[in-house]
This record gives C-alpha cells, sequence and structure tokens, in this order.
C-alpha cells in the first residue's frame, strides 16, 4: 500500500489509546490484526461502500465498554467525545478519519456494548513499481507476525465482559466509514 508512515502510526495510536480508554480501569485485551482481502472477497465483507480491489487491512479490537448504537454515527465527527473535560478532545476519530480518507481507505467500527468495539481499517493495495520494490518480503513469508497481541488487565475484565453479555444480549451495531 502507499501511505505516510508517520500518519500511519497516527492512526494506529489514537485507535490504541482510544481501546486503552474503553477498558479502563480494569484493563483488557488489545488486539491488533493484519491481513489482505482479495477483491473477489470484498463483497462477503458486507461492506458496501467499498469498491472491488485488492485491500491491505488492518483491524484494531478491544475488550472495553463498547459504544453505545446512538454514538456510533457521530463517533467521527469533530469534537464528538464522551470523556470527561481534560481527558477528550473528540479529535481522535476525525484525524484518523481524515487520514484513511486521504490515503484512498476506508474504516468501520463494529461494536457490542459491554463486549468490546472492533476498528477495521481498509487501504488500497498499491500495485505500482515501487510497491514492488518496497514490499518487505517477511509480512508474506511469516504470517505470525501480523497478529500481536498485547494483554493487559487479565482474562477476568474479557470473561467478565462475555459473561455480561450471554445474560443480556446487547445490539450489534456497525459503524460505516463513509
Ligand atoms: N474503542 C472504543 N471503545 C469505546 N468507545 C470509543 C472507542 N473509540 C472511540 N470511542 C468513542 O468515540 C469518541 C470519540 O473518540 P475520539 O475522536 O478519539 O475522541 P476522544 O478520545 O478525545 O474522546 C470517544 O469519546 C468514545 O466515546
Ligand atoms: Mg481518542
Amino acid at each position: 500500500m502507499r501511505a505516510d508512515r508517520t500518519q500511519l502510526e497516527q492512526v494506529l495510536v489514537n485507535l490504541a489509546v482510544n481501546a486503552r480508554d474503553a477498558m479502563a480501569p480494569d484493563g483488557g485485551t488489545l488486539t491488533i490484526t493484519t491481513g489482505l482481502v482479495r477483491a473477489a472477497d470484498v463483497r462477503t465483507l458486507g461492506r458496501d461502500i467499498m469498491p472491488p480491489a485488492d485491500y491491505v487491512s488492518i483491524a484494531v479490537s478491544d475488550t472495553g465498554c463498547g459504544i453505545p448504537p446512538e454514538n456510533l454515527g457521530k463517533i467521527f465527527d469533530p469534537f464528538f467525545t464522551t470523556k470527561e473535560v481534560g481527558k477528550g478532545t473528540g479529535l481522535g476519530l476525525s484525524t484518523v478519519y481524515g487520514i484513511i480518507k486521504q490515503t484512498g481507505g476506508f474504516i468501520f467500527a463494529d461494536s457490542v456494548i459491554g463486549q468490546g468495539t472492533t476498528f477495521t481499517v481498509y487501504l488500497p493495495v498499491h500495485s505500482g513499481e515501487d510497491a514492488l520494490v518496497k514490499a518487505p518480503v517477511v509480512e508474506t513469508s511469516a504470517p505470525c507476525r501480523s497478529r500481536r497481541r498485547i494483554c493487559g488487565g487479565g482474562a477476568a475484565a474479557a470473561g467478565r465482559g462475555r459473561g455480561q453479555c450471554a445474560r443480556h444480549p446487547a445490539p450489534r451495531a456497525r459503524a460505516q466509514g463513509l
């Protein structure tokens, strides 16, 4: 893919910081997964606004509080925050959104209250000569490196989220990047 390295870092840091906040104070599990979606499989994703093309996917998942369905349509708006004054600016996700759009990609949020949230970014695969020269071999030859798991707070927090949801199934909600 063709993206600005610093901007991509900013995307990941903003998503990870939000995940951390959503799992406070008990902690939980943050999982970052990368993948490749072939054009032929794009339709099966159910992301209707995505034109068929090859995409790199980056999913940032947490086992936090989740996002209420009524907020899902607002989270990418500048200055939308549910955090206390001084703790949130409401600019993290709008910045992420701007970067992803500028890079020709898409971002989606899927969330279940009490279970957690996954933000998935899709960036178009760049098939020019540059990409062939710069593509790091390790990404294709070592799939185990494409998945990192960072744990904090232990399984208790994650387990409680799942149990809570089993007793009181929460509505599954999804926000769609434009
Ligand atoms: N991983 C997440 N889990 C739960 N809620 C989230 C998550 N990420 C974002 N949000 C919600 O989206 C809002 C906007 O996020 P953001 O633009 O990063 O602003 P801020 O973090 O400064 O509040 C947050 O205040 C929060 O309500
Ligand atoms: Mg934020």
